[in-house]
Protein backbone atom coordinates (compact mmCIF):
# COMPACT_ATOMS: atom_id res chain seq x y z
CA UNK A 1 0.00 0.00 0.00
CA UNK A 2 1.47 3.74 -1.07
CA UNK A 3 0.51 6.38 1.60
CA UNK A 4 -0.66 9.62 0.86
CA UNK A 5 2.58 10.69 2.09
CA UNK A 6 4.78 8.40 -0.18
CA UNK A 7 2.71 9.62 -2.94
CA UNK A 8 3.19 13.39 -2.17
CA UNK A 9 7.11 13.28 -1.42
CA UNK A 10 7.85 11.14 -4.88
CA UNK A 11 5.84 13.52 -6.78
CA UNK A 12 7.56 16.85 -4.94
CA UNK A 13 11.00 15.09 -5.63
CA UNK A 14 9.92 14.48 -9.06
CA UNK A 15 8.59 17.98 -10.14
CA UNK A 16 11.88 19.20 -8.08
CA UNK A 17 13.96 17.18 -10.45
CA UNK A 18 12.07 18.15 -13.67
CA UNK A 19 12.44 22.09 -12.58
CA UNK A 20 15.83 22.19 -13.26
CA UNK A 21 15.31 21.79 -16.72
CA UNK A 22 12.88 25.26 -16.97
CA UNK A 23 13.47 27.10 -19.56
CA UNK A 24 12.75 30.37 -17.86
CA UNK A 25 15.61 33.09 -19.39
CA UNK A 26 12.51 35.66 -19.04
CA UNK A 27 10.92 35.14 -15.59
CA UNK A 28 13.27 33.68 -13.82
CA UNK A 29 11.21 31.37 -12.05
CA UNK A 30 11.06 27.48 -12.36
CA UNK A 31 8.76 24.94 -11.96
CA UNK A 32 8.50 21.73 -11.77
CA UNK A 33 5.52 19.49 -12.26
CA UNK A 34 4.83 15.45 -11.80
CA UNK A 35 1.71 14.06 -12.72
CA UNK A 36 1.17 10.19 -10.93
CA UNK A 37 -0.88 7.49 -13.25
CA UNK A 38 -2.87 5.11 -12.01
CA UNK A 39 0.12 2.53 -13.26
CA UNK A 40 2.30 4.56 -10.55
CA UNK A 41 4.59 5.78 -13.42
CA UNK A 42 5.02 9.33 -13.06
CA UNK A 43 5.32 11.97 -16.05
CA UNK A 44 6.75 15.48 -15.66
CA UNK A 45 7.14 18.97 -16.84
CA UNK A 46 8.26 21.70 -16.80
CA UNK A 47 7.92 25.31 -17.44
CA UNK A 48 9.12 26.67 -21.14
CA UNK A 49 9.46 30.06 -21.90
CA UNK A 50 10.00 31.82 -25.01
CA UNK A 51 10.83 35.68 -26.27
CA UNK A 52 7.41 36.67 -26.35
CA UNK A 53 6.55 36.42 -23.39
CA UNK A 54 3.26 35.66 -22.93
CA UNK A 55 3.29 32.53 -25.22
CA UNK A 56 5.23 30.67 -22.46
CA UNK A 57 4.16 27.18 -21.43
CA UNK A 58 3.68 26.19 -17.93
CA UNK A 59 5.42 23.11 -16.33
CA UNK A 60 1.68 21.53 -15.45
CA UNK A 61 0.21 22.15 -18.98
CA UNK A 62 3.12 20.63 -20.46
CA UNK A 63 3.27 17.38 -18.07
CA UNK A 64 -0.45 16.87 -19.07
CA UNK A 65 0.55 17.24 -22.47
CA UNK A 66 3.04 14.44 -22.38
CA UNK A 67 0.46 12.56 -20.81
CA UNK A 68 -2.25 12.91 -23.20
CA UNK A 69 0.53 12.35 -26.24
CA UNK A 70 0.67 8.81 -23.96
CA UNK A 71 -3.18 8.36 -24.14
CA UNK A 72 -3.44 8.49 -20.48
CA UNK A 73 -5.49 11.64 -19.92
CA UNK A 74 -8.20 9.26 -18.21
CA UNK A 75 -5.50 8.06 -15.79
CA UNK A 76 -4.36 10.90 -13.89
CA UNK A 77 -4.54 10.12 -10.07
CA UNK A 78 -2.17 13.06 -8.37
CA UNK A 79 0.11 16.26 -9.70
CA UNK A 80 3.03 17.68 -7.57
CA UNK A 81 3.61 21.49 -8.19
CA UNK A 82 6.80 22.87 -7.32
CA UNK A 83 8.38 26.70 -7.60
CA UNK A 84 10.89 29.58 -6.69
CA UNK A 85 12.76 31.98 -8.26
CA UNK A 86 16.26 30.90 -9.87
CA UNK A 87 19.49 32.02 -8.34
CA UNK A 88 22.69 32.66 -10.34
CA UNK A 89 22.88 29.00 -11.80
CA UNK A 90 19.48 28.72 -12.54
CA UNK A 91 17.67 26.26 -9.35
CA UNK A 92 14.31 27.53 -8.28
CA UNK A 93 14.82 28.65 -4.75
CA UNK A 94 12.67 29.21 -1.68
CA UNK A 95 9.91 27.51 0.79
CA UNK A 96 6.49 28.98 -0.84
CA UNK A 97 4.17 26.39 -2.08
CA UNK A 98 3.39 27.53 -5.98
CA UNK A 99 -0.17 26.41 -6.84
CA UNK A 100 -1.34 25.86 -10.42
CA UNK A 101 -2.27 29.48 -12.57
CA UNK A 102 -5.90 29.70 -13.31
CA UNK A 103 -5.33 28.28 -17.20
CA UNK A 104 -3.28 25.20 -15.36
CA UNK A 105 -6.08 24.67 -13.52
CA UNK A 106 -8.55 24.67 -16.35
CA UNK A 107 -6.26 21.85 -18.02
CA UNK A 108 -6.04 19.80 -15.17
CA UNK A 109 -9.76 19.71 -15.32
CA UNK A 110 -9.67 18.00 -18.57
CA UNK A 111 -7.97 15.27 -17.19
CA UNK A 112 -10.13 15.41 -14.28
CA UNK A 113 -13.36 14.73 -16.15
CA UNK A 114 -11.95 12.42 -18.82
CA UNK A 115 -10.83 10.37 -15.80
CA UNK A 116 -13.97 10.72 -13.94
CA UNK A 117 -12.34 11.34 -10.62
CA UNK A 118 -10.93 14.68 -8.68
CA UNK A 119 -7.27 15.39 -8.85
CA UNK A 120 -5.13 15.61 -5.44
CA UNK A 121 -2.68 18.60 -6.13
CA UNK A 122 0.12 18.46 -3.88
CA UNK A 123 2.27 21.92 -3.80
CA UNK A 124 5.25 22.76 -2.73
CA UNK A 125 8.33 25.64 -2.80
CA UNK A 126 11.49 24.82 -4.35
CA UNK A 127 13.36 23.23 -0.93
CA UNK A 128 12.58 22.88 1.93
CA UNK A 129 9.32 20.73 3.73
CA UNK A 130 6.27 22.90 3.31
CA UNK A 131 3.50 21.50 1.11
CA UNK A 132 -0.49 21.64 0.68
CA UNK A 133 -2.33 19.23 -0.40
CA UNK A 134 -5.90 20.55 -2.33
CA UNK A 135 -8.08 18.77 -4.37
CA UNK A 136 -8.87 20.40 -7.95
CA UNK A 137 -12.49 20.75 -6.79
CA UNK A 138 -11.34 23.33 -4.65
CA UNK A 139 -8.90 24.86 -6.34
CA UNK A 140 -11.75 25.07 -9.50
CA UNK A 141 -15.08 25.17 -7.88
CA UNK A 142 -18.11 25.36 -10.73
CA UNK A 143 -15.69 24.37 -13.26
CA UNK A 144 -16.71 24.85 -16.81
CA UNK A 145 -16.22 21.31 -18.37
CA UNK A 146 -17.03 18.92 -20.83
CA UNK A 147 -20.53 18.45 -19.80
CA UNK A 148 -21.47 21.83 -20.86
CA UNK A 149 -20.81 21.02 -23.99
CA UNK A 150 -23.17 17.90 -23.74
CA UNK A 151 -20.26 15.64 -23.74
CA UNK A 152 -19.62 13.20 -20.60
N1 LIG B 1 4.19 28.95 -14.28
C1 LIG B 1 4.00 27.60 -14.36
O1 LIG B 1 4.80 26.87 -14.97
N2 LIG B 1 2.93 27.06 -13.73
C2 LIG B 1 2.01 27.78 -13.02
O2 LIG B 1 1.01 27.23 -12.60
C3 LIG B 1 2.26 29.19 -12.73
C4 LIG B 1 3.28 29.85 -13.60
C5 LIG B 1 5.33 29.54 -14.98
C6 LIG B 1 4.97 30.36 -16.19
C7 LIG B 1 6.17 31.26 -16.31
O3 LIG B 1 7.17 30.57 -17.06
C8 LIG B 1 6.65 31.43 -14.88
O4 LIG B 1 6.03 30.41 -14.13
C9 LIG B 1 6.29 32.78 -14.27
O5 LIG B 1 4.95 33.05 -14.39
Amino acid sequence: MTSDSDVRDRLIAAARDAAHNAHAPYSRFGVGAAVLLTDGSVVTGTNFENASYGLSLCAETVALATVNAQGRLRDVVAIGVIGGMMDGDGKPTGTKPVGPCGRCRQVINEAAQMGKRDIAIWCAGAEGDLHERHLLSELLPHAFGPGDLGID
